[in-house]
Formats: C-alpha cells, sequence, structure tokens
C-alpha cells in the first residue's frame, strides 16, 4: 500500500506542550540525579531531541537500534538490535525513549536487555501509545498521547523512511487512485 501523510491527529503545538510537562514531571521525578536517556533509533530521534530540552537535569542521551517492523505497517513479530549503546549503564537512571508503543514487543524486548546491564532504576517514556494494539504488558512511566489504532507518521515516526521530518502527528492515508 502507498501512503501519505493526511488528517491531522496531534498538532505541533500540542507535541510542544506536551512535551513541556513531561520534561517538568521527568525533572521532578529525577531531581538531584543525572539520568541516561536512551532514545530508540530512528523513530525517536525528534522526541528525544526536544524532550532532553523540557528536562530541568544534567542528562546523558544515548541511543540504541531495534526494529521490529518491515517496511509495512503490520510488525513482523521479530525484534532484532542493530546498535547498541555506546556507554555503560550500570548504576544510572535510565529512561528509554520511545515514539511509539504497539504491540509491546520492541520495548519488552528492550527493557528486558537493558535490565541485565544493572542499571539503578529503569523506565519508560512514549510520546504515543496505542493501547488497544498491546500483545504483551507493558507500563509506561511517562505517555505523551493515547491515540487509536491508526498508522501515523511524522514528528520522527515514518512510512516506509519518509515523513519524519513532518512538524505534527498525521495519520497515513491511501493515495488517490492514478
Ligand atoms: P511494537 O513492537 O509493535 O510495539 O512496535 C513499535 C514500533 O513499531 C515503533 O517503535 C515504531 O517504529 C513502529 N510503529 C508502530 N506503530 C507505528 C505507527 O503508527 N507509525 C509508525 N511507526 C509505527
Ligand atoms: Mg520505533
Amino acid at each position: 500500500m502507498a501512503g501519505q501523510p493526511g488528517r491531522v491527529l496531534i498538532s505541533h503545538a500540542e507535541i510542544t506542550a506536551r512535551v513541556a510537562e513531561l520534561g517538568e514531571a521527568i525533572g521532578r521525578d529525577y531531581a538531584g540525579r543525572a539520568p541516561v536517556l536512551v532514545g530508540v533509533l530512528k523513530g525517536a530521534v525528534v522526541f528525544a531531541a526536544d524532550l532532553i530540552r523540557a528536562i530541568p537535569l544534567p542528562v546523558s542521551l544515548d541511543f540504541m537500534s531495534v526494529s521490529s517492523y518491515g517496511s509495512g505497517t503490520r510488525s513482523s513479530g521479530v525484534v532484532r538490535l542493530s546498535a547498541d549503546l555506546s556507554m555503560s549503564i550500570e548504576g544510572r537512571d535510565v529512561i528509554i525513549v520511545e515514539d511509539i508503543i504497539d504491540t509491546g514487543r520492541t520495548i519488552a524486548y528492550l527493557r528486558r536487555n537493558l535490565a541485565t546491564r544493572h542499571p539503578r532504576s529503569l523506565t519508560l517514556c512514549a510520546l504515543l501509545d496505542k493501547v488497544a494494539r498491546r500483545e504483551v504488558e507493558i507500563a509506561v512511566d511517562y505517555v505523551g498521547f493515547a491515540i487509536p489504532d491508526e498508522f501515523v507518521v511524522g514528528y520522527g515516526l515514518d512510512y516506509d523512511g519518509l515523513h519524519r521530518n513532518l512538524g505534527h502527528i498525521a495519520v497515513l492515508e491511501p493515495l488517490p487512485a492514478a
């Protein structure tokens, strides 16, 4: 299926306001500490870049790359680690930063993987949560927006590698027949 960004689900202004709130909440919860934010490539890059600037604490930023999706809009169910952290997280307060939780398989894998490295604490901050699609139980500590079961693009999220550069979150719509 070919698709294009259609209806605006979450505007750039709404995202900006919510990211500021998430940053404040993390700032309160981690007061006196210096958490490591682990962004999940590539989708969480835009969110992580804005989120770190909303957190009034000394934070570190690192990235991991995992893939559970091929080039379509449905999960393959297979999670693969394709790039690892560049630093040790032993004894650190780690916050996983993800663009969207769908079935929950990607984040379940990541949590298990990171927990084996003995962080002091491990929490999860997701911009979007597609609650209705969950297949494995996941506790999301910080959520930007709960959204309905629609495939969305923009603000880091892609369809076939495109549309990450949109400032807002849009619903993917079919291309009109030529
Ligand atoms: P999960 O393992 O099913 O939770 O899949 C999560 C991953 O699938 C996310 O990190 C995204 O990369 C991708 N994904 C899930 N839903 C969407 C969507 O609506 N738009 C773009 N990517 C999505
Ligand atoms: Mg992702």
